[in-house]
């Protein structure tokens, strides 16, 4: 695992976004897992900014979102759908046709989960998967759970996911209670996984994930044991890790 940690918001999202262009321009046709919440989106400006000014180009990408509510219309605002396209999509050159989010409004949603993941390995898996986390560890919708099992599975989210979503919503009604998301075996398939995190609110939540015990209660300390994981953390992210580590730059 590596970590680094940066000065602010800023220097995180200029640390992520160099990643993925490198993985970019190493393999034009990489299969990219991308997240949703307030974390990426620097990262989504910054891919952008590169695409205008020095052609980072997404022609030959996939894509595959980790999730999407139920019942939310890709059309409405809320949706994780209509949060890629303003943020990320509809400013790069990815062909529409190889974009991948989750149908959370799908008759039937089983066979959705399981047409996600069979299109996930027809595409010859993710070779770089970017994660928020959830102020409980979660990654995608993955809450704590009694093990570690699901691929792409329809989610009851926590009432402190719901809570933490109510942000983006004008009314607390209008929270979705339920959401299709990868499962955690489908995130750790991936080749590479760059899990972020920002501001003091989730110092907490990285020491567990990245220190604790391996257990489903936090689901984003399955992650010890991929073998190709980058952190990157906003310092005030990183003020729980161990202190027998330097604080810039760590390779463990
Ligand atoms: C939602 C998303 C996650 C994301 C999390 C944290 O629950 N499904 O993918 O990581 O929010 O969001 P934020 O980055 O806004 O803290």
């Amino acid at each position: 695992m590596r970590i680094i940690v940066t000065e602010d918001y800023e220097g995180l999202s200029i640390e992520t976004a160099r990643i993925i262009a490198g993985q970019l321009a190493l393999i034009p046709r990489s299969v990219l897992g991308l997240a949703t919440g307030g974390t990426p989106l620097g990262t989504y400006q910054k891919l952008i900014d590169y695409h205008h000014q020095h052609h980072l180009d997404f022609s030959q990408a996939t894509s595959f979102n980790l999730d999407e509510y139920v019942g939310v219309a890709t059309d409405n605002p809320h949706s994780y759908h209509a949060y890629m396209f303003k943020n990320l999509f509809d400013a790069i050159n990815i062909h529409r046709k190889n974009i991948h989010i989750p149908n959370g409004m799908a008759g039937d949603l089983e066979r959705e989960c399981a047409a996600y993941e069979t299109a996930i390995e027809n595409a010859g898996g993710i070779d770089l998967q970017l994660l928020g986390i959830g102020n409980n560890g979660h990654i995608g919708f993955n809450e704590p759970d009694l093990s570690f099992e699901a691929i792409t599975h329809v989610v009851k989210l926590d009432d402190q996911t719901i809570r933490a979503n109510a942000r983006f919503f004008s009314r607390p009604e209008e929270v979705p209670q339920y959401a299709v998301s990868m499962g955690i075996k489908t995130i750790m398939r991936a080749r590479t996984i760059l899990l972020l995190a920002n501001g003091s609110g989730k110092a907490d939540v990285i020491h567990q994930a990245l220190f604790g015990e391996i257990s489903p209660r936090i689901p984003a300390s399955i992650l010890q044991l991929h073998p190709n994981v980058i952190v990157v953390l906003e310092q005030d992210a990183a003020t729980k890790l161990p202190k027998t580590y330097p604080n810039k730059f760590l390779l463990f």
